[in-house]
């Protein structure tokens, strides 16, 4: 009888935490430092949990790249699990500007050729991988990918976070009104370059 009893409880507080860990994001309340807040149960419905616009993006920009994500802005059951997914198409020649997350990422290729890689303090960590190759990038890392095949490539990435953050390196250099002349002294580059640079990423100053 004891056993029965006992065997209830854990059954019972196993489905009791099973459904407390789901928290569905409320995407009409703001977003804190810990997720979205929980949208009530019975307003949850099985599209929370999908979603079907990983669809091409347009690379016409000057990276000749796109990107397509499925955060948790767009997929609303990804609140609180840690994971996200994107896709990136590239053009001929198309690349990823060197950029950095605040979570992992992990690189799948599904077409064409991508040469990508990270890096450390003291290395790069670079390869050419063709379609089922994948490759991940450490959270925090400076990683770029390029189309390095003749035709366009596509690839899915995973992400260990269900919002990840992106910070380019050219934006945050040039994409503001950090002044010229501090850039250059404190990077060594031409100031030629550095305006040009600005006018291509919207940079003033
Ligand atoms: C469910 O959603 C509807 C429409 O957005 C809203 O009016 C209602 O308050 C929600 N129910 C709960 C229990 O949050
Ligand atoms: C791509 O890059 C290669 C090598 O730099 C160049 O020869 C080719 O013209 C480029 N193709 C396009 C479409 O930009
Ligand atoms: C740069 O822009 C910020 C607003 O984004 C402004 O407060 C600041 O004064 C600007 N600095 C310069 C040097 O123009």
């Amino acid at each position: 009888m004891i056993h029965t009893i006992l065997f209830f409880f854990v059954l019972l507080s196993s489905y009791t935490s099973y459904a407390d860990d789901l928290c569905v994001a409320d995407l009409l309340l703001p977003n804190t430092p810990s997720g979205y807040p929980c949208k009530s149960e019975t307003n949850v419905t099985v599209n929370d949990f999908v979603f079907s616009g990983l669809v091409p993006g347009s690379t016409i920009n000057p990276f000749n790249f796109a990107i397509t994500s499925a955060f948790v802005t767009s997929l609303p059951g990804l609140n609180g699990l840690g994971i996200s997914a994107a896709r990136a198409d590239f053009g001929i020649n198309g690349s990823v500007p060197v950029h950095t997350h605040d979570a992992t990422e992990l690189l799948i290729v599904v077409e064409g050729q991508i040469t990508a890689g990270f890096i450390t303090r003291t290395k790069v960590y670079s390869k050419t991988i063709k379609p089922g190759d994948l490759i991940v990038f450490p959270k925090g890392l400076l990683h770029f990918v390029v189309n390095s095949g003749v035709g366009k490539a596509v690839a899915f990435v995973a992400f260990s976070s269900s919002n990840p953050s992106t910070q380019i390196l050219d934006t945050l250099l040039f994409g503001n009104n950090l002044s010229t002349s501090i850039i250059a002294e404190t990077t060594l580059l031409d100031v030629s370059q550095i305006l040009k640079l600005k006018a291509q990423f919207n940079g003033t100053g």
